[in-house]
């Protein structure tokens, strides 16, 4: 079988695909294990879409790994995925500098447990100076609280006289939030069927592509990932105009 890869346009490859891993937690649940054995399976799937996508050329990587909301989830399930997040950000620190990527957070990251927090920063410190790709890590990360923060930024800008009301464009407000100089991202992957933005990268995601598939999150591979390319290539994006518009342009 000739790989999905050979039919990826590389002249209108996405620069910046986000990904929405869900289905860890009925993964487990189909083999009788526990919620967390699907969270440690998930890390084989990071790993494999990570590198397609520096392989592929693919410039930014965002991966929603915590939300706001996962804080409810039971102390033990919580108390885990830290422990599994910063002993995998350790550990892969090699491979990411091997491999030329720079590791990036996003998140009200000042509610992470301080040995996960010790653990990212060591690691971003360390691949600062990577330019092949930005991985960038969700964590404690919402789309409102994104906005709430940046909005309380303006506004403190504005209040100490830096910024003038008539500055706020759009510009300015995605000057703000956490993805600041990323590129919005074209495609939006989401795994287990599920059909949901979930108060993910809700100012950035406004044009994008979305690509669902039933395959649970530590299932996906890299085949999965350039299914979701070629998808995404097949589509006509019009951003508002009609058809007729965008092939005149051409
Ligand atoms: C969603 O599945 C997944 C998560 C909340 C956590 C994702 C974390 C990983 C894949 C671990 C490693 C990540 C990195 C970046 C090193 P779910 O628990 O919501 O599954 P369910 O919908 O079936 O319950």
């Amino acid at each position: 079988m000739n790989s999905l890869r050979d039919k990826i346009d590389f002249e209108r490859l996405p620069q910046h695909i986000a990904v929405i891993m869900d289905g860890n937690g009925r993964w487990a649940k189909k083999q009788g294990k526990l919620r967390v054995f699907g969270h440690q399976n998930g890390v084989g799937a990071v790993r494999a879409v990570s590198e397609a996508c520096a392989e592929l050329g693919v410039k930014y990587l965002t991966l929603y790994a915590f939300s706001t909301e996962n804080w409810n989830r039971s102390q033990l399930e919580v108390d885990t995925l830290m422990r599994l997040l910063s002993k995998t950000i350790a550990e892969e620190v090699k491979t990411l500098n091997d491999n030329n990527i720079k590791l990036n957070a996003i998140g009200d990251l000042s509610r992470l447990p301080k040995y996960n927090y010790d653990a990212l920063m060591k690691a971003i410190e360390d691949t600062k100076n990577n330019d092949r790709m930005t991985l960038t890590l969700c964590l404690s990360y919402s789309g409102r609280w994104e906005i709430t923060d940046a909005t309380k930024r303006i506004a403190e800008k504005v209040k100490s006289g830096e910024l003038d009301i008539e500055q706020i464009d759009e510009k300015c407000f995605s000057d703000n939030l956490s993805t600041s100089g990323m590129p919005d991202p074209e495609l939006l992957v989401r795994t287990s069927g599920e059909e949901r933005i979930s108060n993910f990268l809700l100012w950035q995601l406004a044009y994008s592509e979305f690509y669902f598939t039933d395959k649970f999150w530590p299932d996906f591979g890299k085949e999965d990932l350039y299914q979701a390319i070629v998808d995404y290539q097949s589509r006509e994006r019009r951003f508002g105009k009609t058809s007729e518009q965008i092939t005149e342009n051409k």
